[in-house]
């Protein structure tokens, strides 16, 4: 059944600041050469024409340059936020002004106004749903049964795809979704170079802490950690890893870094990050014993890996001392310092990935929403895989923008590799 959309321009914190953010965009653009060269064919072969898409993801730079491609490829585009503390304002601001795309997000929202933006979003009647954290898919699910021309989805980080499988094991799931997350030009970069750099740009914009020497506690040796503890270390970190997969935790150890139970770290540690994608990392027990001075932050998808409420609890007061740090005074007089308000700390008080490593991960993004409107209708309502024919085109435009050349396997090779009677 098709239904019709609301028009909305959107709702940004002020459209003065349009300017600045059209500085940032072009910025961002000139290092995201795969999603140009994808936009140039969207511009000239419009394979998205008609369709409406909503997209709640992190409003950056980097997003505002895919929301351009999609619309670019005749799309028509709404953007909300999926997080209350990633939105660029500015970017926001000049995307409504100078792009004519509709944004819903705004630094600082509340939880009501963050789904409340979230709710607009869906009123432009989407056929492809682009999420972040899986927020707009659940909220479609469970409050607006209104919501019927959905043909498609992409979900772009782990977290959202562990909801959406979750959604497709129980039946619910209503639509096809692509997990964009698991390609390989995905979280091999974005999750592991991208959050690694902008967690230690977000904890040290906040604090303007030195690394050299602290010791730097990861909890989670996944994508994100690896990432993180080796950019700890390169700023000179002792750096400590938590984990609860122990092949994980192998790793950790040959990767040479010391890994123990967060109850033994919690004691030691300086700086703590958490990048699990579950709930309750840290929690009262690592608060109890924590040095005076700590500072906690979190950089994984939802603000529940660190158990604020027990921490709030737990301390007889607490003061902004910095934009991004809030000290909480414990009874015995010891002081716990929070970033972020324990959300994702590289997009709350830093600007996310930078735009080479997003690069990747929009090229997937945009190629998987062509896909999926020319297929969608030969998928089921699963988790599906970015197909291996976009994920390898993405890999090998991102090498001939970087121009880098690699070897191409020779007739010998390609024969020799696809037999099984060669020995020695
Ligand atoms: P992953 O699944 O590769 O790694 C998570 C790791 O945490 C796993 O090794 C798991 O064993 C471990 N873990 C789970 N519970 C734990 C606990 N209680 N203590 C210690 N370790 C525990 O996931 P990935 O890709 O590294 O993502 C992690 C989180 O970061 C997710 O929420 C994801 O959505 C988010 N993310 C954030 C980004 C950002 O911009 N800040 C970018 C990409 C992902």
């Amino acid at each position: 059944m098709s239904t019709t959309p609301t028009h909305v321009a959107g709702d940004v914190a002020n459209l003065a600041l349009a300017d600045m953010g059209k500085k940032r965009i072009d910025w961002a653009s000139q290092s995201m050469k795969v999603l140009q060269i994808i936009r140039k064919d969207f511009i000239k072969n419009q394979p998205l024409k008609g369709m409406r898409i909503s997209a709640c993801l992190h409003v950056t730079a980097e997003t505002a340059n895919l929301a351009i491609t999609l619309r670019d490829g005749g799309a028509e585009v709404v953007l909300c936020a999926s997080n209350p503390l990633s939105t660029q304002d500015d970017v926001a601001a000049c995307l409504v002004r100078d792009y004519n795309i509709p944004v819903f997000a705004i630094k600082g929202e509340d939880n009501d106004t963050y789904y409340a933006h979230i709710m607009s979003a869906l009123d432009h009647k989407p056929h492809i749903t682009m999420d972040d954290g899986a927020d707009l898919v659940t909220t479609a699910l469970t409050k607006r049964t209104d919501v019927l021309d959905v043909i498609a989805g992409t979900e772009e980080t782990t977290t959202g795809i562990i909801r959406l499988r979750a959604m497709a094991k129980q039946g619910v799931l209503r639509y096809p979704i692509i997990a964009v997350n698991d390609a390989d030009t995905k979280h091999l970069f974005d999750n592991r170079y991208g959050t690694g750099q902008s967690t230690i740009d977000g904890i040290i914009r906040a604090t303007n802490f030195l690394l050299a020497g602290a010791k730097f506690v990861v909890a989670g040796y996944g994508w994100c950690g690896r990432g993180l503890a080796s950019r700890a270390r390169g700023l000179g970190a002792e750096v400590i890893v938590t984990e609860i997969d122990p092949t994980k935790a192998i790793e950790a150890v040959m990767d040479g870094f010391r890994v123990m139970s967060m109850d033994e770290a919690a004691r030691i540690g300086d700086v703590f990050c958490t990048v699990t994608g579950n709930k309750s990392v840290l929690r009262k027990e690592h608060f109890e014993v924590m040095k005076d001075g700590a500072i906690i932050s979190n950089s994984g998808h939802f603000n529940v890996e660190i158990d604020i409420p027990t921490l709030e609890k737990m301390s007889s007061s607490k003061r902004t001392t910095r934009a991004f740090v809030e000290e909480f005074s414990m009874k015995d007089g010891r002081k716990i310092n929070l970033l972020g308000e324990g959300r994702l700390i590289n997009l709350s008080s830093a600007e996310g990935h930078p735009p080479s490593v997003m690069d990747m991960s929009f090229a997937d993004q945009a190629l998987s929403v062509d896909y999926l409107v020319k297929n969608h209708s030969t998928l089921e309502k699963k988790v599906y895989a970015v197909p291996e024919e976009i994920d390898k085109r993405v890999a090998k435009l991102k090498l001939e923008s970087m121009g880098i050349k690699i070897d191409r396997l020779t007739p010998e090779q390609e024969e020799y590799l696809a037999s099984w009677s060669e020995g020695t």
